[in-house]
């Protein structure tokens, strides 16, 4: 027996982004964004309100980076969320993010989080407020790399967001391997 809920989308658990820009007057702003999502081996796609400052900053710039929020960094990543830069001037002040210019894009890289991609804009619809971009390099703390040489979500702890409750949660562990697992059943 199954119950139809509304149109909304639940798609969650999914990931918890935080995306860098710089301002006008070349000074950092930081914004969480869950409505994203990878759509090829180096593309992504996000859901963006065109009146936030962040827009409106990889509007003008063409480039951002947006980082893996952490377990850790859970009370910024939400503040950055809830406070918009056009009405909390000292928004950056409060989550004190120690920020570097990232290396193939303007944009800041905040250090806080070990996992970042910095990336150029492809496009922005303003009807349907879509950007499409491209990831150009991905800064990894190598305190978060696996013996394989590979970022481990059991070390940088990604946060989960479940969309149908609000709530951030934390990632489970491995269940199986992909594209491996199904095998078993050929
Ligand atoms: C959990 C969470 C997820 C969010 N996801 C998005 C999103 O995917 N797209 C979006 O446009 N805004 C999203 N927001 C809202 C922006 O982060 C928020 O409006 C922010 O204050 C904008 O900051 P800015 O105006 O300084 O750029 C989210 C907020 C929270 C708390």
């Amino acid at each position: 027996m199954r119950l139809n809920f509304t149109s909304k989308v639940w798609f969650g658990p999914q990931p918890v982004f935080v995306i860098g820009t710089y301002n006008e007057d070349g000074t950092a702003n930081a914004m969480t964004c869950v409505w994203a999502g990878q759509v090829g081996e180096r593309e992504i796609v996000l859901s963006l309100a065109k009146d936030h400052i962040t827009t409106k900053n990889i509007r003008a710039r063409g480039e951002f980076t947006i980082s893996i929020a952490t377990e850790e960094m859970v009370k910024q990543v939400d503040y950055v969320g809830i406070s918009s830069l056009e009405y909390v001037k000292d928004k950056m002040d409060h989550v004190n993010f120690t920020e570097e210019h990232a290396q193939f894009v303007d944009a800041p890289v905040f250090k806080e989080f070990p996992v970042t991609m910095e990336c150029k804009l492809f496009d922005y619809n303003e009807k349907t407020e879509i950007a499409i971009a491209g990831i150009v390099n991905m800064p990894i703390e190598k305190s978060v790399l696996a013996a394989n040489g590979k970022p481990d979500p059991a070390k940088y702890k990604p946060l989960v967001y479940d969309s149908v409750n609000q709530n951030y949660m934390s990632m489970g562990g491995k269940v199986a391997r992909a594209f491996s697992v199904g095998k078993e059943l050929r």
